[in-house]
């Protein structure tokens, strides 16, 4: 079987790796892929990003499974050309798409489906969400609608914050169209908690919990960025926070989903808040999480064709995945300059002294040499018996790869190391 994994990042190269083991798949296209899924035994990157090019590439390269990564081919429709095509993919269609593409979409989902989520309201009209600023309490989240790479969400100290924000995602448009419409949300204080699960259109089959770390800088400090490190399991995710997960959110989903005829085969990944008022949903997106994917797979001690093959064929009802005890930690090493713009084409050295996992992500393979090329440039991932050790390991490893202006939060999973 040959597979085609669409993507560029860190997640891609995990993907890649944990694909790869399993001995019915033959060849793992990568589109575009990266300089460390262009090393992979069974990985051909192949320079492709369009939907319609993506799907005649598969058509004709014998492919019998895709992987769709981004939320942008998810939301162009890939899901459907491929199913048009008779090729199976991991993905919802574009209609089911818009639940993380649009957030007044989802917004107003949840709120349909009974869905806890932070109160809200959407606006299309610049004057009246700015009159909504002169009247709601603060802090404050106004969002815009559509996709902007994480950096859509803006959290508002007080009104002139809010002001200030709304005029750029409305008037100037910074993100395009993204800001047509936007949500004004009701601020959350808690911890966040990343669930991935798979979906099959009528079960929803959640994994191992992870803890994202969002902001660039250390304790939480700085700008959003795609995420700089996980922990997986998620501390703060006990027993009890994942019954009230499962009753408070996943149940009323899959209803919701069903009722609404926007079932799929793929992921459902929960970004939850957990607060002292219980567990609530902040979005959905319908794809994997980078770098939630590299913790979490790296506890899987089932294979993941297995359970990627059960959500295409509807029969994830009887699996239970089997995990690795202890937790992973993984620590995104990222270029000088990131979320902004950055430092790059520079040398990666030291990673073959590694001795744990090491995905790579904004990295390019040049004359057989790997140079920095993006913003987040790699993942080291170690697994432990306790999250202290993962951690330690990670972070003895991370001191061992170096390029210039590496930057990266010292503080994934627990006080700075
Ligand atoms: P979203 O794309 O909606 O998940 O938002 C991106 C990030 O913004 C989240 O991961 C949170 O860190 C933060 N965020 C979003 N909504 C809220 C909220 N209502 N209260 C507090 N923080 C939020
Ligand atoms: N790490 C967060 C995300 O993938 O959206």
């Amino acid at each position: 079987m040959n597979i085609l994994v669409s993507g560029s990042g860190g997640r891609e190269h995990a993907l890649v790796q944990f694909l790869q083991k399993n001995d019915q798949i033959e060849i793992i296209y990568c589109a575009p892929g990266n300089g460390g899924t262009a090393g992979e035994a069974k990985c051909r990157n192949v320079p492709l990003s369009d939907p319609l090019d993506l799907a005649d590439f598969a058509a004709k390269n014998n492919v019998g499974l895709a992987i769709a990564g981004s939320e942008e081919l998810l939301v162009a429709g890939i899901a459907d050309l491929f199913k048009e095509k008779g090729i199976a993919i991991l993905g919802p269609g574009k209609k089911a798409a818009m639940l993380e593409g649009s957030k007044c979409f989802s917004k107003d989902f949840m709120q349909k489906y009974g869905i806890r989520t932070a109160s809200y309201k959407n606006f299309t009209n610049f004057n009246e969400a700015d009159s909504w600023l002169n009247k709601c309490p603060y802090p404050t989240v106004v969002k815009a609608d559509g996709l902007a790479a994480g950096k859509g969400v803006l959290i508002c100290q007080n009104r002139e914050e809010a002001k200030e924000g709304l005029r750029k995602l409305m008037v100037d448009r910074q993100f395009g169209n993204a800001g047509s419409s936007i949500v004004i949300e009701e601020y959350l204080e808690g911890v966040e908690a990343s669930i991935l699960s798979f979906f099959d259109g009528k079960t929803i089959l959640p994994l191992l919990s992870a803890k994202d770390h969002k902001k660039i800088g250390e304790n939480e400090s700085g700008p959003n960025t795609g995420g700089m490190g996980v922990v997986s399991p998620n501390p703060h995710v006990n027993p009890e926070i994942m019954k009230k997960f499962k009753e408070g959110i996943l149940a009323p989903t899959l209803r919701g989903l069903i009722e609404e005829e926007l079932t799929f085969t793929g992921i459902i990944f929960f970004g939850l808040m957990i607060t002292d008022r219980g567990v609530y949903l902040l979005e959905y997106n319908l794809r994997m999480g980078d770098p939630e994917t590299q913790a979490v797979l790296s506890l899987l001690d089932s294979d993941l064709l297995e359970l990627i093959q059960a959500s295409v064929k509807g029969t994830l009802d009887t699996i239970t995945p089997r995990w690795k005890e202890g937790a992973a930690c993984c620590v995104v090493l990222a270029s000088g300059g990131y979320p902004a713009s950055c430092t790059k084409g520079y040398e990666i050295s030291g990673i073959d002294k590694a001795e744990c996992s090491v995905y790579i992500a904004g990295a390019r393979l040049e004359n057989e040499k790997l140079l920095t090329s993006g913003g987040r440039v790699l993942n080291v991932v170690a697994i432990g018996s306790t999250m202290e050790e993962a951690r330690r390991t990670a972070y003895s490893n991370v001191e061992r790869i170096s390029f210039k202006d590496k930057v990266y939060r010292r503080d994934i999973g627990g006080p700075v190391l």
